[in-house]
């Protein structure tokens, strides 16, 4: 199981312990994180699961590409390190990783 930290929108921090292989949007919703609607359930057209890699973390993960980065042009949230959590498969690699969820619908 890979150990992430993500903190909501109000600031409260979630520990959640993820399987490899599913996203991080999965990983936020199955463990109740709040300010990830998944409105399009994972299919990279609502943005509403925007969040944002912390650290040296998004180096790894690497930039958003094709659809996913038009969807992210649309959004007014974004910052160098966006992604869209349906779009970002956990890695054994990520253990550690804080992940800063934008909600707000994205
Ligand atoms: S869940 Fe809709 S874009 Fe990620």
């Amino acid at each position: 199981m890979v150990k992430i930290t993500f903190i909501e929108p109000d600031g409260t921090e979630k520990h959640v312990e993820a399987s490899a292989g599913i996203s991080l949007m999965e990983a936020a919703t199955r463990n109740g994180v709040q300010g990830i609607a998944a409105e399009c359930g994972g299919q990279c057209s609502c943005a509403t699961c925007h969040v944002y890699i912390e650290g040296d973390f998004f180096e790894q993960v690497g930039p958003p590409e094709g659809d996913e980065e038009d969807m992210l042009d649309f959004s007014d949230s974004r910052q160098a390190n966006s992604r869209l959590g349906c779009q970002v498969p956990v890695s054994d690699e990520y253990s550690g990783m804080v992940v800063r969820v934008v909600g707000d619908d994205g």
